[in-house]
């Protein structure tokens, strides 16, 4: 199948509240487990999430590693400003800087010990932007992982997955997600990518029926 583009940036009010409020934790928390898993070593030091959103994932790192600060980049002003709420409420306002600005930006300096991201890639129109952003922020030697959902084989299958994961998600939600889903970019489409970005160390790996990772090292 085909991918069909989505908008990227998340800025209606409607679509930013109803993702905020998702029950992530199954997704999030795999995240967060897939790179403690990836990266034994990394305790500490500064981190960058692109494509933060409601800061969800921001949160769960912070809580996992209690020694390194945050910061949080996203495009859209309604995302942010329920990130900045959720960071507030969980208490890490002094660890996670949220900061609006769409990529590709220059403003990225080579300042972070990790580079993660969540569910970015499949919202850009131009793929290089995600990969050159994180060759940007990423020290030699940061851990770097990506994670996105994977296009499935046709309408049919991905319908099925929202039937098993958002069954009882509000409507606009499901949507997105199927959306989202025809949008997503497969495997070996994001090698490709790596390969014209230089980050030949970063592998993939499909860790759900409806995710891929790419991890390594910059
Ligand atoms: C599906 S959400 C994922 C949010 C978060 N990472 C998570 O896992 O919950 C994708 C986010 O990427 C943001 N985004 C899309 N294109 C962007 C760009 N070019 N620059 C910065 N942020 C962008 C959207 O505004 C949205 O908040």
């Amino acid at each position: 199948m085909e991918r069909i583009p989505e908008p990227e940036l998340m800025e209606q009010w409607e679509q930013a509240r109803a993702y905020a409020l998702a029950d992530f934790s199954e997704p999030h928390d795999a995240f967060v487990r897939h790179f403690q898993r990836l990266f034994p070593v990394f305790a500490q030091g500064r981190v960058i999430d692109l494509g933060c959103g409601a800061a969800d994932v921001t949160i769960r790192f912070a809580r996992a590693y209690p020694q390194s600060t945050l910061v949080g980049l996203d495009g859209a002003e309604a995302m942010l400003q329920l990130g900045q709420e959720a960071v507030a409420r969980a208490g890490l306002d002094s660890r996670i800087d949220l900061r609006q600005l769409r990529l590709p930006a220059a403003g990225i300096g080579r300042d972070y010990d990790a580079v993660i991201s969540n569910s970015l890639l499949h919202h850009l129109a131009e793929p290089a932007t995600l990969w050159e952003a994180v060759a940007r922020a990423a020290r030699p030697s940061a851990p770097v992982l990506v994670m996105d959902l994977l296009r499935p084989a046709s309408r049919d299958a991905a319908l099925t997955l929202v039937r098993l994961h958002a069954a009882e998600a509000p409507p606009v939600l499901a949507r997105d997600f199927f959306n989202s889903m025809l949008a997503a970019y497969r495997p070996d489409e994001v090698r490709k990518q790596l390969r014209a970005a230089g980050l030949m160390h970063l592998d993939v790996e499909i860790v759900s029926d409806r995710h891929w990772l790419v991890c390594g090292h910059v």
